[in-house]
């Protein structure tokens, strides 16, 4: 995560990522803590899916968090939305062996019509930091609205502590730049908030089977059931946070 990117140093986020597609990986292994478990997690937050499960992938980039979702869930269909061809013809140039289970977007979240009750599960890794609450509760909305009844959100992503996250959107607040930007601007929110605006989408049962400082992941149910994994058999004790 960069400092929060704000006028005279917001790169264009498809631009941003295009240009640093060939080293994206690299950098990822040096900057996110436990990078092995976390890349492991959010495949490891899902419940059991079945044999082909269809799964939405937010921001899918260089498909770093698909090599394990593959393992566990060999038969998954995957359709994958990102807005930097860059970084989609870095997953391509790889050829993984599952590269026949994807199918690609290339194009904005925030645009599209991600339709409804289509996924058994949605996932995004690294992606939705960029976003005001405000914003972000639209998206959570709409990727409840896209689950299945029995569907489950996870999102492995940057938190920061309550008052960094107020610092940052105070300046996001005073650039006036659009809401909806697709600008590389950094605003993690806080855990706290990340938990509220899952609850006001509809999302229950939501655990943080991996939290380090400055990164969680969450999975939350559509269901008031849920049905995830049972979270001790994670690296860290995971937390069941809400309701
Ligand atoms: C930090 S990368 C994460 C990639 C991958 N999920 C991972 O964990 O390695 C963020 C990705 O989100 C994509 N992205 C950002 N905003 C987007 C949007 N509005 N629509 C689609 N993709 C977006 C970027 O292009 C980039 O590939």
């Amino acid at each position: 995560m960069t400092d929060i990117g704000l006028p005279g140093n917001s790169e264009n986020m498809a631009l941003f990522f295009d240009t640093r597609a060939i080293s994206y990986e690299r950098h990822m292994q040096e900057a996110v803590e436990d990078f092995s478990l976390f890349y492991r997690g959010i495949t490891e937050a899902l419940p059991e899916l079945g044999n082909a499960p269809r799964i939405l992938d937010l921001g899918i980039g260089t498909g770093l968090e698909l090599n394990h979702l593959f393992e566990r869930f060999p038969g998954a269909k995957v359709t994958g939305i990102d807005l930097s061809s860059g970084m989609l013809a870095e997953l391509v140039r790889k050829n993984p062996p599952w590269i026949g289970n994807l199918r690609l977007i290339n194009d904005s979240f925030l645009d599209l019509d991600l339709g409804r009750q289509a996924y058994d599960a949605v996932i995004s890794s690294m992606v939705l930091h960029h976003w005001t609450p405000r914003i972000k509760l639209e998206i959570y909305r709409r990727i409840h609205a896209t689950l299945l009844p029995d569907g489950t959100f996870v999102n492995g992503d940057f938190i920061v502590p309550t008052d960094e996250s107020a610092r940052r959107l105070a300046l996001f607040a005073a650039s006036q730049i659009d809401e909806r930007h697709q600008l590389h601007i950094d605003l993690p929110l806080s855990l706290d908030c990340e938990l509220q605006l899952l609850t006001n989408a509809g999302f229950s049962a939501i655990v943080a089977p991996f939290r380090r400082s400055h990164a969680v992941i969450l999975a939350a149910s559509k269901s008031q059931r849920g049905k995830h994994n049972e979270p001790e058999q994670f690296d860290t004790p995971a937390a069941h946070l809400a309701p």
